[in-house]
């Protein structure tokens, strides 16, 4: 089975990775009905399961690379379906490269969809961790620090022969001194497939460890990770049908304020 795959990547720490990786994993599962496989391959500093609330697992990916265990053993069900692959939060002291890439392999060849949440950053290492993986997702904020790194990344990501997929825009507020999607994309030299505001509600989607997209579907910053989702599995999303009247929306913000009490 030939497997779609997307690495999730930035230059630069802390510009939303994670909080991509998962929404998007959402969006493929809630408005596409698919079963993505979501691993978290930041074997630095795991936040992913945290993210979704997870905190207990008897093995992780950190076990597989240790003891000889079934790759089911790690796939770990969230309440909304999601299937992740979480990271121990302990440090490790080196990593079996050679036996994580066989892992990796191993998953890409049995799996449908795949996503992966990567550490931040160009180091070797990290592209060690990455190997067997082709298409990857650069995800920056709109200042010119992120803009930069995106540009170092993108660099190393062609040399080393890999296809960058586009670009996601993250924290986006429209402010005169933000760097604008056109720069970008003249920079980096890759598509802008999608742009996420700065937003309270993801915020507190985190809080409430669960996705945005999961909570509230027919949010307009869904409906973006539908899109982005769209572009990743080349497939077409029916936007219009999200979408909501007037009255909805009225209801939409009494219910939001339910699942987002202040
Ligand atoms: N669009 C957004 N609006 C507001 N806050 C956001 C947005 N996206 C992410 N955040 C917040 O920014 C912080 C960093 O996000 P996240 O952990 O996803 O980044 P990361 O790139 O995965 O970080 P790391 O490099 O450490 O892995 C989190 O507190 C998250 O809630
Ligand atoms: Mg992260």
């Amino acid at each position: 089975m030939k497997s779609i795959h997307v690495c999730i990547v930035s230059g630069k720490g802390g510009v939303g990775k994670t909080t991509v990786a998962i929404n998007l994993a959402s969006a493929i599962s809630t408005y596409f009905k698919e079963n993505p496989l979501l691993i978290d391959a930041n074997l630095f500093n795991s936040h992913l399961a945290l993210y979704l609330g997870m905190y207990y697992f008897p093995y992780t990916l950190a076990s597989l690379l240790r003891q000889n265990l079934n790759i089911n053993d790690i796939i770990y069900k969230h309440p909304t379906g999601l299937r992740i692959i979480p990271n121990g939060i302990e440090v490790r002291k080196s990593i079996n490269f050679s036996k994580l890439e066989r892992i990796f392999s191993n998953i890409l060849k049995k799996e449908k969809i795949v996503i992966i949440d990567s550490p931040p950053g160009f180091s070797r290492e990290i592209f060690q961790i990455l190997k067997p993986f082709k298409n990857f997702l650069i995800v920056s904020n709109p200042d010119w620090i992120s803009l930069n790194d995106a540009k170092k990344i993108a660099e190393i990501l062609r040399n080393r022969k890999k296809k960058i997929v586009g670009i996601v825009l993250n924290r986006v507020s429209n402010k005169s001194f933000e760097v604008s999607k056109e720069e970008f994309e003249k920079e980096v030299k890759a598509k802008v497939i999608g742009e996420i505001p700065e937003s309270d509600i993801i915020k507190k989607s985190v809080h409430l460890r669960n996705p945005l997209v999961n909570l509230d579907p027919y949010n307009n910053i869904s409906l973006t990770f539908g899109e982005i989702a769209s572009f990743i599995l080349n497939k077409n999303f029916e936007v219009e049908k999200w979408k909501k009247s007037f009255i909805e929306k009225i209801f939409e913000r009494i219910s939001r304020y339910f699942y987002f009490p202040k």
